[in-house]
């Protein structure tokens, strides 16, 4: 799994055989700086041409390859212990709503079946918007399997560089819903690397320094996205700093507040989702965003509700979303559907993605 925080690739390998599945190893392993900004070429679409890209999918694949290598040798462990690899590939871009929907994810599945010699699922997002769908979220269907529960109402809220949420009534004849959020990391990131000379700002320290521009929140708040109705879903080739660049015009803000106030605008996107869905009883944390100790505070003050991390259920929060790939490459494997229709917005349930034999 390789989110759109662009962070790494997280690797984790799963096992099933449970009714409960179980985390047998991971490995998170951070993308090289020269890898990186290709990646961040292409999604900016700025100087890439379709050599370079290219190439990118190729190396790309070579990289996932080696981080399943890296993890697998680490843990004693070799091809013949693994039924098959659920890659998602780095996105792209992710356009559900054009006039030519797509979403596109690179990382050659054909390169990571020859490297590792185990079957590839890859490509999972794009059957479902052939089907009318958004191809995101697809974790919802996942969170459902391992958390829903007939005696509280949950809510899972994933916070990666998108932050989505999925929301399972504890009726069960109630349909499972989910959507993105909004921005969870990736404004606070994309402002830490242009403007402070850091990745990510450290448990939230920095915009814990910072106040909050309430005129700046609120115009920010006033994008349409956040009152828009599910089926949604969205990416950094939308929330960015060309984003926000006209709010800050128009409310002028220092380096420090503006990160506080985009904490702050990750946090309410949030509540206002969880206010969209009606009663939850419990939340869920996942993520690399439940490292950020200033956007839970922001979180708590605004939910009335207990907020734990899956933890809670015994998953690891950083790794959940990598295990949710490799449940959906399961379901493809056994021939079941990965998609949630009352989701994604598709016409009906299908088995995603393409399988790349050993
Ligand atoms: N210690 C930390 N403090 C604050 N933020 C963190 C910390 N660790 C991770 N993060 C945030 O989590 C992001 C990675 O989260 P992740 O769940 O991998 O997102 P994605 O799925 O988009 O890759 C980082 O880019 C950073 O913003
Ligand atoms: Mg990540």
């Amino acid at each position: 799994m390789s989110g759109t925080s662009l962070d790494g690739v997280d690797t984790a390998i799963v096992n099933f055989e449970q009714q409960t599945p179980s985390l047998v190893a991971s490995h998170y392993q951070r993308y090289p700086e020269e890898l990186l900004q290709a990646i961040k070429r292409s999604c900016q679409q700025s100087s890439i041409n379709i050599e370079e890209f290219g190439q990118l999918d190729a190396r790309l694949g070579d990289f996932y390859a080696d981080c399943i290598q890296r993890t697998l040798s680490k843990n004693k462990l070799s091809a013949n212990d693994i039924s098959a690899i659920g890659s998602h590939g780095q996105t792209i871009h992710h356009s559900p709503n054009s006039e030519w929907p797509f979403s596109l994810q690179i990382g050659d599945p054909n390169r990571i079946a020859e490297k590792t010699n185990i079957t590839v699922v890859a490509d999972f997002r794009r059957r479902d918007i052939a089907a009318g769908g958004q191809g995101a979220p697809l974790v919802p269907a996942f969170h459902q399997q391992l958390f829903h529960s007939n005696s509280e109402t949950l809510a899972v809220i994933n916070i990666g560089g998108i932050s989505n949420i999925s929301y399972l009534n504890k009726d069960p004849a109630s349909p499972l819903i989910g959507f993105d959020c909004g921005p969870g990391n990736t404004l606070m990131d994309q402002w830490c690397q242009q403007h402070l000379s850091c990745r990510y700002d450290e448990g939230g320290q920095l915009a814990s320094q910072g106040k909050t521009n309430t005129a700046l929140l609120q115009s920010l708040l006033s994008d349409p996205y956040f009152s828009a109705t599910h089926p949604k879903s969205t990416g950094p080739e939308y929330f960015n700093l060309a984003w926000l660049q006209p709010h800050l015009e128009q409310h002028p803000c220092s380096i420090n507040d503006t990160l506080s106030t985009l904490c702050e605008l990750s946090a309410d996107c949030i509540a206002l989702s969880c206010r969209q869905l009606g009663d939850i009883e419990r939340i869920l944390l996942c993520g690399g965003g439940v490292h950020n100790q200033y956007l839970r505070q922001c979180l708590e003050q605004r939910l009335e509700v207990p907020l734990a991390t899956t933890q809670l259920h015994g998953i690891d929060p950083d790794y959940l979303e990598a295990i949710a790939f490799a449940w959906l490459a399961k379901q493809t494997i056994e021939g079941k559907p990965g998609n949630a229709p009352s989701v994604t917005g598709a016409n009906k349930a299908l088995i995603l993605g393409g399988i790349y034999p050993a």
